[in-house]
């Protein structure tokens, strides 16, 4: 492959996205609008985030180390990897997310980050990684397959991925959101285009990887104060998960999963 500055890189990826923008790339663009300029998740808030505690124990000792955050947003995970002293490149199909980045790079003179527009699709044109973090952005992935054929060739041996998913296994949970989210005054917070990461998405990264999947609370009660009491009561639902969590059969049908590759 023909060699080309990560200048030369940004413009390309952004202009060959600019082409093919689509209604769901204007949805996240709006979402970013409005984390323009907070800087909240550069404090503390974002170094105590559990979903990247968890990241970080399986990744170990980030120091010069590659890190990949792929659908980075507003860039909670960025900023931490690149705190704990990783060079980390932040990939998002959001012009606005990826400005937003840029920008907060700028002010607080950060200078291990790396942010471009780009699809999870185009992740092997950045070299290879020791470590690859996605929250929230597998189940935005489509195709799959050969994504997961792309991020075997973008990370090292012996390197580790960490995704905080959600979880289509729960049936009720599944007819909940196609039946009634959206409908009779019930919020919609997705993309339209998007759908919850199902086992047999699981099965394809079996194929190229080392999986564990973990289920590190039960969130399922929770949902119901999230979609049909605007956040109101949240504390009974939330002792509902606790106590379900203790049934182990129960637990793979949270809707948030962790899932850890690692590339032997
Ligand atoms: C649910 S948000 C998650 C953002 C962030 N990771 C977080 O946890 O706060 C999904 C993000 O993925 C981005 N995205 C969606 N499809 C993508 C793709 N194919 N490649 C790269 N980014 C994508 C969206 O623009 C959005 O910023």
């Amino acid at each position: 492959m023909e060699r080309i500055s990560f200048k030369e890189l940004k413009r390309t990826l952004a202009a060959r996205l600019k082409e093919k923008k689509s209604e769901h790339m204007d949805f996240w663009d709006e979402m970013h609008k409005k984390l323009e300029g907070k800087t909240g998740h550069l404090g503390i808030k974002g170094m105590n985030d559990p979903v990247l505690l968890a990241a970080l124990r399986s990744f170990g000792d980030l120091r010069g180390k590659r890190v990949l955050d792929i659908g980075c947003g507003n860039g909670l995970a960025t900023f931490f990897f690149a705190k704990h002293g990783a060079k980390v490149v932040s990939i998002d199909t959001s012009e606005v997310a990826i400005k937003n980045i840029d920008s907060l790079c700028k002010v607080n003179n950060i200078d291990n980050v790396q942010a471009l527009i780009a699809s999870a699709q185009d992740i092997d044109r950045f070299g290879v990684f020791d470590c690859i973090f996605g929250s929230m952005i597998l189940h935005h992935i489509d195709p799959f397959d050969p994504f997961v054929k792309i991020m075997r060739r973008s990370l090292c041996d012996g390197g580790k991925a960490f995704f905080c998913e959600n979880n289509a296994s729960s049936p009720l949970l599944m007819w909940f959101r196609k039946n009634i989210v959206g409908r009779f005054h019930v919020p919609k917070y997705s993309d339209g285009k998007e759908t919850p990461f199902s086992h047999d998405k699981i099965l394809s990264l079996e194929k190229e990887f080392q999986v564990r999947v973990e289920y590190p609370e039960l969130l399922m009660f929770r949902l119901i104060p999230v979609y049909l009491f605007r956040d109101r009561c949240y504390l009974p639902f939330a002792w509902l998960d606790r106590l379900f969590y203790r049934l182990p059969f129960l637990r793979k049908y949270s809707y948030v999963q962790y899932i850890y590759l690692s590339k032997a």
